[in-house]
């Protein structure tokens, strides 16, 4: 197994190894809490063991109903908002081109969202572009009541039956929601269509792993077996290896949980490929709905090196001392690209083109981890061999993992939401909804 390490030596300058070592049993005790299911929130744990329980026919089913989407389609809707698509959204944009939009195989369909926003302008350019499009909807939500993507489910749909009409519209619709209850899983028993189900033991944000990810993920043309390898392999190092010397996911929940007592309001994630943006909106939903709660919690945020060193850099290296930095770092590209020579070199860069375009950007992350560390930023390093299938399969069960064990560190429930409410109720009061 090809690993995923966690580097702490540009963090010891702002905790050391004693007081790293001196959390270890808080962390080891958070960690028994998660494997015995004996803490807040157990009832959600079914994430855990998810790599190792996917039901095989579930999955053929699965696979069959992304082909079939795959070949009637050239765009797939998926409905859904918070952990019902940022899991599949983090994968495929981080394995797709960044110019798919533009270069369509034909194989697959791209892939766009809705549900995730309320925006009017929005759903009018979405309907104006699947007006020209062959396209197909995956609908996801656990509740099944979630208003987001219950709006944006019935404009889609109703477009949808109009273009298709009825018959061939269930065709094309694939539901994602409880096995039981909500609105979603009756409209989808009612209209048959194909469905499946969110386990009751699975948060939202934990779901990734289940049809909620996987089936967009297989749709959009990616290999969902190398993921859930990925996680898998991941998950036994996260249950077998007892020490944050050996467990990534424990050192990382240790460091973070350090630092936090230490004072550390913020926690950065820095990726270094743009290809990761999504990979670091559902590190945030995952952390910050995780932890943040009971006036605790690390507040997660997130740059781009070197993009938003232009934009956010100054205040990392100068602004209010409050946070701490997690560097998501990427050992090889999947291409390269060579920075040509020029004999006239008016640019002055010929000094770069012995060097690759991962080199320089090494360089850069290298630069700015001193530059930072030098400015009163710890800087806690992931390092990856590379992203494809299997190692965004290891960062899910690594991250989720460090998350479960580091909100029991912090003394939290991880595993709900409660705050996620407060808006809706005075949205629906708002909108005068029954009983609000
Ligand atoms: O993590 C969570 O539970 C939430 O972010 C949900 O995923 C989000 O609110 C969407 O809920 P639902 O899938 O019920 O529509």
């Amino acid at each position: 197994m090809e690993k995923i390490i966690v580097k702490t030596s540009h963090v010891l300058g702002f905790a050391n190894q004693a007081e790293i070592d001196a959390i270890a049993p808080d962390v080891m005790a958070a960690r028994e809490h998660l494997l015995r299911g004996d803490a807040a929130g157990s009832d959600f744990l079914g994430w855990v063991d998810l790599p190792e329980q996917l039901d095989g026919e579930m999955l053929s089913r699965l696979k069959a109903d992304a082909a079939r989407i795959a070949a009637k389609s050239s765009l797939l809707v998926v409905v859904g908002i918070g952990g019902s698509y940022l899991g599949a959204r983090m994968v495929i944009e981080a394995l797709q081109s960044e110019f798919a939009a533009f270069r369509r195989n034909g194989t697959h369909p791209y892939v766009v969202y809705a549900g995730h926003t309320l925006g009017e302008d929005y759903y009018a350019q979405l309907l104006d572009l699947l007006d020209n499009e062959d396209y197909s909807v995956c609908v996801i939500s656990k509740s099944g009541t979630t208003t987001e993507p219950a709006v944006a489910f019935r404009i889609i749909k109703a477009h949808l039956e109009k273009k298709y009409g009825r018959d061939e519209a269930s065709q094309r619709i694939v539901a994602i929601t409880d096995a039981r209850r909500g609105a979603l899983h009756d409209i989808a028993a009612q209209e048959g269509y194909p469905m499946y189900v969110i386990p009751d033991n699975v948060g939202g944000r934990f779901s990734v792993l289940t049809p909620v990810g996987l089936l967009p993920i297989a749709a959009a043309g990616f290999d969902i077996d190398r993921l859930i390898q990925g996680a898998h392999d991941m998950r036994r190092v996260c249950l077998d290896k007892n020490s944050l010397a050996e467990n990534p996911a424990l050192m990382y929940a240790a460091v973070r949980n350090v630092l936090y007592r230490k004072g550390t309001k913020v926690e950065m994630l820095v990726g270094c490929q743009l290809n990761l943006r999504y990979l670091a909106e559902w590190w945030k939903q995952l952390y910050g709905e995780s932890e943040g709660k009971d006036g605790r919690g690390l507040l997660p945020h997130s740059i781009t090196i070197t993009t938003d060193l232009h934009s956010m850099g100054q205040y990392v290296q100068q602004g209010e001392r409050l946070m701490m930095e997690t560097m998501l770092r990427v050992a090889k590209p999947a291409q390269h690209v060579p920075v040509p020579t020029d004999e006239r070199n008016l640019d002055g860069i010929n000094y770069l083109t012995s060097k690759s375009l991962t080199e320089i950007n090494d360089c850069a992350a290298d630069g700015t981890i001193a530059a930072h560390v030098e400015g009163g930023v710890p800087v806690l390093q992931i390092e990856v061999p590379r992203i494809d299938e299997y190692t965004i399969g290891q960062l899910i069960y690594f991250f989720e993992f460090a998350c479960g064990v580091s909100g029991y560190t912090l003394g939290v429930n991880p595993f709900d939401q409660p705050g996620v409410e407060f808006y809706k109720k005075n949205m629906f009061h708002l909108l005068g909804k029954p009983g609000f």
